[in-house]
């Protein structure tokens, strides 16, 4: 008997990523290795085989089978860039915009990220918790298995480590796997802004007591800033970075989002795993990207959300050979989607990507980003059993519906993760 053994079985098309445990770049990310006629062998929290069902059956007697239904089976979607912890949303910044008053200007008026600061500080942790959990089964719920999840609200020592410390139960607690990323340096907060001293003793804050504390107590996998025209310089993010990476901190760099800043060249320069956003990016900032290897994370829902026309470069990335991925960048000022599927439409429609590469973004290229790309975004013998079941007969439709919750279920490391009311089980 094969008793810790689920067989997941009758998908049109298992989507299996199959490849190299790393980035994938150029013609690389073409190729979503999509089989048929074979179903998936998953041992306790394992991928154990990838075979036709006649022969899993005989290697594996006695095992559970789940009947995929004929829909489409992918690795679960990494979401490689998120602000999920957060009090209210700010639903009237987005009328804001609409009337004229640009993302930077709300945020000079003490709006923006300020209000979100302002309202996380008032709240405690059970009560982020709770908010924060009941926000990421809505990321689960579309087909995400891996989020990573920033800091970023509290922007004082005792804010940033509550907000981690959150971040850290909802791992323990969910079965999504949740990557903490540190971003103390998310903005400069207002009782900082007076004058090049007092923002300076922010800056200083963030490396000298915060960064030791969380890498002391192990409270975040990555730290990344908000580089950008009026929140931090590039030498002050250099700075940030340079002391997380002594805390033994990975890197990634929000960079060159709304203005072309030199974030790229920095992200490249200091051997940031990824640097997000893009929009803006110079055609130097490309080369140094390929040159270094790090992973460009592009969020087109934010550009969207914002009613920006622009859109970062996908295609002249790719043809440069930088790895891309994709992600919502979840968070209420600028992106308030779960959707990551409706991020990979817009990988197609906006950013003229394949549907395949756009899989290879929200799955290897993603899991990649977080430094976990030799276990997640495959479904391959030896990798996480992170799956996600689409009502699709072809991959093709994932972006194709789009803003539709084809997601009928979920599986994390083995373990149901969202289920929904298709009659699995
Ligand atoms: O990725 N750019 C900085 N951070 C977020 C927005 C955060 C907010 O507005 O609350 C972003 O767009
Ligand atoms: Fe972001």
């Amino acid at each position: 008997m094969s008793a810790d053994v689920t067989i997941f079985a009758n998908a049109s098309q298992v989507v299996t990523c199959a490849g190299p445990g790393r980035a994938r770049r150029g013609a690389e990310m073409n190729d979503a290795a999509i089989r048929q006629a074979v179903a998936v062998a998953v041992t306790g929290e394992i991928v154990s085989a990838v075979e036709p069902l006649g022969d899993l059956r005989v290697t594996y007697p006695g095992a559970r089978e789940i009947d995929c239904q004929r829909g489409v089976l992918t690795p679960g979607l990494v979401d490689s860039h998120t602000h999920a912890i957060f009090g209210r949303p700010r639903y009237e910044e987005q009328e804001l915009r609409a009337a004229g008053h640009d993302y930077m200007e709300i945020a000079r008026r003490g709006g923006g990220i300020h209000s979100s600061v302002r309202d996380l500080r008032a709240r405690d942790e059970s009560e982020l918790e709770a908010l924060g959990e009941r926000r990421l089964r809505r990321l689960a719920s579309y087909g995400t298995t891996t989020v990573e999840v920033k800091s970023g609200y509290g922007l004082s020592v005792a804010d940033e480590i509550k907000t981690l410390r959150v971040i850290q139960r909802l791992a323990t607690k969910l079965p999504m796997r949740v990557v903490p990323t540190f971003l103390g340096a998310h903005e400069v907060p207002l009782d900082h802004r007076e004058s090049a001293a007092t923002r300076r003793a922010y800056v200083e804050l963030v490396i000298n007591e915060m960064l030791p504390i969380i890498g002391r107590e192990k409270l975040a996998d990555f730290a990344d800033v908000f580089c950008e025209t009026g929140v931090y310089t590039v030498e002050e993010s250099r700075a940030v970075l340079s002391a997380a990476r002594a805390s033994g901190l990975r890197l990634k760099l929000h960079a060159d989002e709304l203005t072309s800043c030199g974030g790229a060249e920095l992200a490249a320069e200091i051997g940031a795993t990824s640097a997000d956003h893009l929009a803006a990016v110079s055609k130097a900032g490309i080369t140094a990207l390929a040159t270094a290897g790090t992973i460009a994370t592009l969020l087109p829902g934010t550009m969207l959300f914002l009613g920006k026309s622009t859109q970062a470069p996908a295609r002249s990335l790719i043809e440069a050979g930088v790895p891309v991925a994709l992600a919502t960048d979840f968070n209420p000022g600028t992106s308030p989607t779960p959707n990551l599927p409706l991020v990979m439409t817009l990988g197609v429609s906006q950013l003229r990507m394949s549907a395949a590469e756009a899989m290879i973004a929200t799955t290897v290229n993603g899991a990649a980003a977080l430094a976990l790309g030799d276990r997640v975004g495959q479904i391959t013998p030896g990798f996480s059993a992170d799956l996600a079941l689409f009502d699709a007969e072809d991959y093709r439709e994932i972006p194709y519906w789009y803003g539709d919750r084809r997601c009928r279920a979920t599986w994390a490391r083995g373990k149901a993760c969202h289920l929904s009311d298709l009659g699995l089980s």
